[in-house]
């Protein structure tokens, strides 16, 4: 099988790109990025003269570049995006572009190319807060930030082009996933990264925000069992059973480090900062997948990534330091509240 693999130099992408070549040594993958600030194609550097891989950089919003791309794949997995919900409160352009309007030149070229699967990665946050309980894929959608409302105008796309054109599509909407090469802007990176420095770990509000928190590698298995077997036109969830407090995860990845509680900072929270998710993934379990891999044990191999790679990360939080509007800038110098905080 030959797949298109989006944003496969991104966080998730690349794991997934590692997996697939491992796990299905026959498959073919081609990787559509453009590298923006959150790509790289170091994440990828082993697989660089694999004669089963190939890398286009391109932007999605390009039919030209997309139509190419996709030439002679079964299967597309659609993981690009822009994903920081912070940035998307600062500007939501770039995120409706990509998310939106890229999404779309690509389920139009799918039809046209008569791709056999096309899979949506989604995520918890178009669901909104979920204060009680655990919601299943038939739950409403309720996006509160830019970024989670354009990822639900995509998702909705892709559920739009299955009813009207029969574009094989599957959607996932995975919870918050961490692991090795997440960028060091995100919630347990930074956490990492700022902790190893002995800076502050700025948490938003009173850090009471709960979260699901699934390995990456569980992720990849997931998307795996949902390749193989999930049905044409469904959504999967893809929860993980376990949810803490943002303070408590903060407060695992300090312990691990062996710094102390001192350094969390508590800082203003953000605007549209949803308080809980959760998600009941039984449909997906009925299929056979089960995470594999404890939050412990998934932060341990995290943290030892992160010590062993201080080359990769401590130039691209330099580079996120000097942005004179970034919130991570402001939070390393211990600054007043007004400033924004750690994000998921
Ligand atoms: N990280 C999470 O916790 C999480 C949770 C649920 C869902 N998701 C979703 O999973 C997907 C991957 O997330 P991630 O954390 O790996 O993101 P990421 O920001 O690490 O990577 C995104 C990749 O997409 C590429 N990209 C962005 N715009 C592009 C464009 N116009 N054309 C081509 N490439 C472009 C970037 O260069 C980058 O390599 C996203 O769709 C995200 O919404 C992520």
């Amino acid at each position: 099988m030959k797949l298109l693999v989006t944003g496969g130099a991104g966080f998730i992408g690349s794991h997934f790109i590692h997996f697939w070549l491992s796990r299905h040594p026959q498959d073919q993958i081609v990787n559509l990025d453009c590298l923006t600030y959150a790509g790289s194609r170091s994440r990828l550097a082993d697989v660089e003269g694999d004669h089963r891989y190939a890398f286009i950089e391109g932007d999605i919003c390009e039919p030209q570049i997309v139509e190419q791309a996709m030439s002679g794949c079964e299967t597309v997995v659609h993981f690009a995006a822009e994903s920081h919900v912070d940035r998307s409160i600062t500007d939501a352009a770039p995120f409706i572009r990509t998310n939106v309007e890229g999404t779309s030149v690509l389920l139009q070229q799918a039809q046209r190319q008569g791709i056999q699967r096309f899979i949506q990665i989604s995520t918890d946050e178009v669901y909104g807060p979920v204060l009680d309980g655990a919601v299943d894929e038939q739950a409403p959608l309720s996006p509160r930030s830019p970024y989670a409302a354009s990822k639900a105008a995509g998702d909705l796309l892709a559920q739009a082009f299955h009813k009207t054109y029969r574009v094989p599509v599957i959607v996932v909407r995975p919870t918050n996933i961490y692991g090795p090469g997440q960028f060091p802007e995100k919630f347990i990176p930074l956490s990492i990264t700022n902790a190893t420095e002995g800076l502050p770990i700025p948490i938003y509000g009173d850090g009471r925000q709960r979260r699901a928190w699934l390995f990456a590698a569980d992720l990849c298995e997931a998307l795996d069992v949902v390749i193989r077997r999930g049905a044409i036109g469904e959504i999967y969830n893809v929860a993980g059973g376990m949810e803490q407090a943002n303070l408590e995860t903060a407060e695992a990845i300090l312990a691990s480090l062996g710094r102390s509680q001192a350094l969390l900072e508590l800082v203003t929270d953000r605007p549209g900062h949803d308080r809980r998710y959760a998600m009941d993934d039984a449909k997906l379990r009925a299929l056979g997948w089960r995470p594999q891999v404890s939050f412990e044990q998934g932060l341990q191999e995290t943290i030892a990534w992160y010590r062993a790679h201080t080359d990769w990360w401590r130039p691209l939080v330099q580079k996120l330091r000097e942005d004179p509007y970034h919130w991570l800038n402001r939070a390393a110098r211990s600054s007043p509240p007004q400033a924004s905080g750690a994000v998921l």
